[in-house]
Order: structure tokens, then sequence, then C-alpha cells
């Protein structure tokens, strides 16, 4: 990597300020899963025992620039205290002259959290003078955020271009350098054979991460919802199956493009309601009876991907095989982890749901990376520069 990160800078009694995605899931004012907290961990941990103070922000949530208190980062400050050992306490803004001398007053090992970031409009406007307040309250800033790093904000992009004004550095913190390591060697250098696998519901999301892979991997697996508007391009009559039909077109140009290194489902389960106690049957995927939906790849399509899969040293999995929130859609999502799990190969997950699978799956800890991003990943795959990542310092 070209950027900069702590290792390459002298952290002892600086006010270090801190982006992190600690956009999380609440649930009764608790954080309900805190996997991204503990993946900026290495970071808070290493500064702190390099003798730093940390000034810790992030988003939550999408409040449109204005006070939500059901958004207000209280809970994530609770958890995080929890797993530092450690008191964290919670500022009631980001900006303004009470967080401007509480920040001054900070001593190395202490840890502050300022409030959502989006409580203010001028964050997603990426608007300088804010970015320049931000900035102010550090004398160097770090960006662990990889989650939020394909947003040109004022916390990940307006302030690093700030605080470099300013004669001060912006590196990378231990989570964005890791997650850049993996999905970029994953695509720029892979160790082959490399199998892409992607699924989800659209494909209107995906086409630019399709089309890169594409060219760069030498087989690509096609599931979930996703798979039905390739069906559709095919001839396919898929019934009530989600049919992107202004995709159509684009899904019959890249399997001309992919021709032999796509492989699609050979089976669907189908079910004639969207709902767990629908009815379901497994058929062909030019089979779908009239009135029934595709929502999960069939047993022996699981067989095929296993096959595609064989000897692959590197592989990328991006978008759940079916509606796996529903028990009986699950299926497809959770033996393909399990082929995952068992493969001698340097196996990357990237996307919310597909993280999450992963981990309801209980085999995460098989896996070689498991990205914290879910937009950021698939831009990052799909070879777009993330904002937030060009304006840190250059090596
Ligand atoms: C995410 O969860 O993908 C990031 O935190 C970015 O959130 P956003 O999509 O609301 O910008």
């Amino acid at each position: 990597m070209n950027k900069k990160t702590i290792r390459d800078v002298d952290v002892a009694g600086k006010r270090v300020l801190v982006r992190v995605d600690f956009n999380v899931p609440l649930a009764d004012g608790k954080v309900a899963d805190d996997t991204r907290i503990r993946a900026a961990l290495p970071t808070i941990q290493y500064l702190l025992d390099h003798g730093a103070a940390v000034i810790l922000m992030s988003h939550l949530g999408r409040p449109k620039g204005k006070v939500v208190p059901e958004l207000r980062m209280d809970p994530v400050a609770a958890r995080l205290s929890e797993l530092l050992g450690r008191p964290v306490r919670k500022l009631g803004d980001c900006v303004g002259p009470e967080v401007e001398a509480v920040c001054r007053a900070l001593s190395p090992g202490e840890v502050v959290l300022l409030e959502n970031t989006r409580f203010h409009p001028e964050e997603r406007a990426n608007d300088p003078a804010f970015a320049a307040q931000l900035a102010s309250l550090g004398d160097l800033y770090v960006n662990d955020a990889f989650g939020t790093a394909h947003r040109a904000h004022a916390s990940t992009e307006g302030v690093a271009r700030a605080m470099r004004e300013r004669g001060g550095e912006a590196v990378a913190g231990f989570l964005m350098e890791k997650e850049l390591k993996f999905l970029g060697e994953a695509v720029e250098n892979p160790e082959r054979p490399f199998v892409a696998i992607l699924g989800g519901a659209k494909i209107s999301d995906k086409i630019g991460v399709i089309q890169r892979l594409l060219e760069r991997c030498d087989r690509l697996l096609i599931g979930g919802g996703m798979a039905n508007t390739f069906f559709k391009a095919m001839g396919f009559d898929m019934g009530e199956s989600l049919v992107e039909e202004e995709a159509v077109e684009t899904a019959g140009a890249l399997l001309k493009q992919g021709r032999s290194r796509l492989v699609l489902p050979v089976d669907l389960v189908v079910a004639d309601a969207f709902s767990e106690e629908a009815h379901t049957k497994v058929v062909a995927p030019d089979g779908v009876p009239a009135g029934w939906r595709a929502l999960d790849v069939g047993p022996k399509t699981i067989g095929t991907f296993e096959s595609a899969l064989s000897g692959a040293r590197t592989v990328v999995w991006n978008g759940p095989m079916g509606v796996f929130e529903m028990e009986p859609f699950a299926r497809g999502t959770f033996d393909l982890a399990e082929v995952l799990a068992k493969m001698e190969a340097t196996v990357i997950v990237g996307g919310g749901d597909t993280a999450a699978a992963v981990r309801q799956s209980g085999l995460a800890d098989r896996f070689t990376h498991i990205s914290t991003g879910g937009g950021a990943s698939l831009e990052f795959l799909e070879g777009k520069v993330l904002p937030g990542v060009a304006a840190l310092s250059d090596r």
C-alpha cells in the first residue's frame, strides 16, 4: 500500500483523531452486533499502548443532518468501554467549543467518542469549514473506517485534507490496511485459480463488479436473486421470481462476454409465496411453474459450485445465494459457507449480508478475511478509487 499507516508516524503524546465505522445495528438501545467495534480495537489499543489520547468519531445510521435521539452514539461508547476495559466518554457533539475544550485537555491513555457526525448536514456535504473544525481536534488523523471509505464525507475525506493542510499527517489504521491488503491482493494479484462468487438480489448494483471480476477471475459463480435475470436473458420464464427487466439486456451481454467462465445454478428452490410457510420444491431453472418464485439455489447447484471451486487458490464471495433470513431458503448460502470453510485457499468474504450469514453459520474463523465493508468492499472490488483512502498521506 502506498499510503502511510500508524506505524509510520510517532503517536506518543499526541491527540489522535480516529475515524472508525461504528455504524452498527442496535436493538433495544444496545449494540446488537459489535463486529465493527471489535475490528477497530487493534488500532485503538496500539494508539493507547504508544502513549496517545484517542478521539474517535463515526456516523451511525442515516439521520439526514438532524439530531435523531435513537442514533446517538451512547450504546456504542458503552460497548467499546466494555471491550477496552477502560472508560470511554461520549461527548454531546462532534464539533464546537465544548468538544474542543475536552479534546484539548485529554491526557495520554484517555478515550473519547464524539457524537454521530451525520447529525450535521455538513458531514455528507463534505463541507470544508466543518472538516477543518474536526481536524482541529487532533494532532494527527487516522482513518480506520474501511466500511465508509467509499463516501467522500467531511469525517472521511475532507478532514484528511484539512489535517494535511494544517501540516499534520493523515494515515491508515490497521483495519483499513488489512482490508485493502486482502481485497486488493485478491483482485490485483490472486494466486490462481481465482474463483469469484456473486449473489444477492440485484445485478444492477453489481454490474461493475461482475465486469471487473469476469476480466480477472478463472470462474465466476452466480447465485441469489441476480441469477434470475441471467435466466430471463436466456429466455426462461421465471414466474413470479425477482427479475430486473431493465438489466436483462446487460445480463445477456455478460453471458456472451463470460462464456465458459460463468457458472449459473443448475437447480432452484421455488416457492408459491414469499413466506416461510410457503410450499416449496426444487426445479430446473427452465422449469419455474407459473405463479412460483425462485428463493434459493438447489442442492445440485452446490455440487456444481463445489466442482467449480475445486483446486481454487483464491476465492472472493459477495452476496447470499438465497433469502437466507428465511429458514426454508437458507440452505444454499449455508451449504456454500460449509464448502468454502473446508477449502485450503485464501477465502475472502465481502458485503454486510454475506458476512452476517458466515458469522451465523459459526464458521467465520475458517475464512481468511471477512470484510467489514458492504458498499465499500463492492466499490473497491469494482476498482473504484475510495475517497477516504485517496485523501491519506502518501508514503
Ligand atoms: C455501511 O454500513 O455500509 C457504512 O457504514 C456506510 O453507511 P452508508 O451506506 O449509510 O453511507
